[in-house]
């Protein structure tokens, strides 16, 4: 099994190429060589990682081709053969004419609740490509009832459907150093937690364990995460990047905080396609109470910067900061719809107990559905990460619900055994996964009970 489904290529134009995958069709960026129309290729986030010849591809293809149809039509099946809410549905296909980017759709809130607005209505109205207003936005982060939720989960999951058909991406992370020079009040490998013992991985360990880990389980995405390290120099990382790009036909997606703009450029040309680097929230004042290293604007401009350079950029925020409200969230939605970006990723905290928030309760699964479904049906195109923390959280059965609430991005952590538990940003990080090769099955298995298909959308 792997993590990608090759496409062929039907026609190339300013470097911008036209693959179909049984029949569908999507764009990729040709960041390979010698890559021409006709050759069968793997993409990742919209880039072509890998060309594959076409007997290896045919094979992999005639593997793929019964299961994928029959996957797509549970897919179709479970998101909801028709629309749930059909009386407000305009009809026709959805073409999402939300435009991004644009934050003054969004009248700001005026102060006296969410006035009675229903939630039926709304939905109706996100599902037709209508726009909501906030106070509109906010009914639904603040609906409490059965059927109202049920409702809303549903409809983000048919709005999945509509954009991303049954294509879910399943990317691999390397946690490659827990040294942080941060002092984030959330996280347990800030550098003010004297009690957790710190690694760093070599070169050779980092460039290893991505081709293993493409080699042996066929990963074409990657995500290597690490603490704010400057050991990591931009001149070693960019030795690591090329290593890796001149063996493997990867997606390379960066987690190292915040660096100056020409580093991130060198990077780039290195290599490395994708950043993953959240906001955490939109709230200035909650941001600056619970960092004191890091500022509000840097983060915000450097996000600016690395879309600019041309990075695939996935980004979010964290539920369940101190004093963080409803309004904060919807804010949060509204701020990563305006970056308009390929990724979001919006996740619990859990607190850590050498950090200052250890004494936080964690939110509940009601409300992170509601998180990821909101931002769904707000956001509606770009993929949505159900993240490690849903999964530690609430276990395999909360990753299926936001699954099936509008998620449709995965991530499996390949770090190496021997340091996976130090990477502690949470307790019991990275504990109970050992064995990478069952985590990949039962992954696989949970989508596919779902209908979804590992396939090319995005990062
Ligand atoms: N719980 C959940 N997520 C956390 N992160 C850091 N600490 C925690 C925690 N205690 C998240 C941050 C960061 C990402 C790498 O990990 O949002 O951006």
């Amino acid at each position: 099994m792997c993590y990608s489904i090759p496409g062929k290529i039907i026609s190339i134009r300013d470097n911008i190429a036209i693959i179909e995958y049984f029949g569908e069709k999507k764009e990729a960026l040709v960041d390979v060589e010698d890559i021409k129309t006709g050759d069968y290729v793997f993409a990742q986030g919209g880039v072509i990682v890998q060309k594959l010849e076409e007997d290896e591809a045919r094979g992999m293809l005639a593997g793929w081709e019964e299961l994928f149809f029959k996957l797509q039509e549970k897919d179709r099946i479970l998101s909801g053969e028709n629309p749930p809410l059909s009386p407000f549905f305009k009809g026709g296909t959805h073409v999402s004419q939300f435009r991004r980017g644009e934050t003054n759709n969004f009248p700001p809130l005026e102060k006296g609740g969410t006035g009675g607005f229903d939630v039926l209505s709304i939905l109706g109205k996100a599902q037709a490509c209508e726009i909501p207003s906030r106070k509109e936005i906010l009914t639904l982060l603040k609906c409490s009832n059965e059927e109202g939720l049920s409702l809303i989960y549903k409809t983000a999951n048919s709005v999945r459907h509509k954009i991303h058909k049954n294509a879910s991406c399943v990317h691999g992370i390397i946690e490659f150093s827990n040294f942080c020079k941060n002092d984030c009040a959330y996280c347990g490998i800030r550098s003010e937690n004297r009690k957790i013992e710190r690694y760093r991985m070599d070169a050779d360990e980092i460039v290893n364990a991505v081709i293993s880990a493409s080699n042996k389980y066929g990963f074409k995405a990657f995500v290597l995460q690490s603490g704010e390290d400057s050991y990591y120099t931009t001149e070693r990382l960019i030795e690591i990047i090329r290593r890796i790009r001149k063996s493997a036909g990867v997606l390379l997606i960066l987690s190292i905080g915040e660096r100056d703009v020409e580093s991130y450029r060198r990077l780039y040309g290195a290599g490395a396609r994708g950043v993953l680097i959240r906001f955490e929230t939109s709230n200035p004042d909650l941001y600056s109470r619970i960092h004191t290293t890091l500022q509000y604007d840097d983060r915000r401009r450097i996000l600016n910067e690395l879309k600019a350079i041309g990075y695939l950029i996935a980004t979010g925020s964290l539920i369940g900061l101190p004093g963080q409200s409803e309004e904060d969230i919807l804010e949060d939605i509204l701020f990563a719809r305006s970056l308009n970006t390929e990724m979001y990723s919006f996740g619990p905290l859990i607190p850590h107990p050498e950090t200052p928030l250890a004494e936080m309760k964690a939110i509940d699964l009601e409300t992170m559905l509601k998180v990821v479904a909101v931002a769904r049906l707000i956001i509606q195109d770009g993929n949505i990460l159900v993240t490690s923390a849903v999964e530690k959280l609430f276990g395999s059965e909360g990753t299926r619900q936001v699954l099936m609430a509008g998620g449709n991005s995965m991530m499996i952590n390949l770090t190496p055994e021997r340091y996976r538990s130090l990477y502690s940003i949470y307790p019991g990080k990275g504990e109970g996964n050992s064995n990478i090769r069952r985590k990949i099955t039962e992954t696989m298995s949970l989508l596919q009970s779902l209908g979804r298909a590992p396939m090319d959308v995005g990062i």
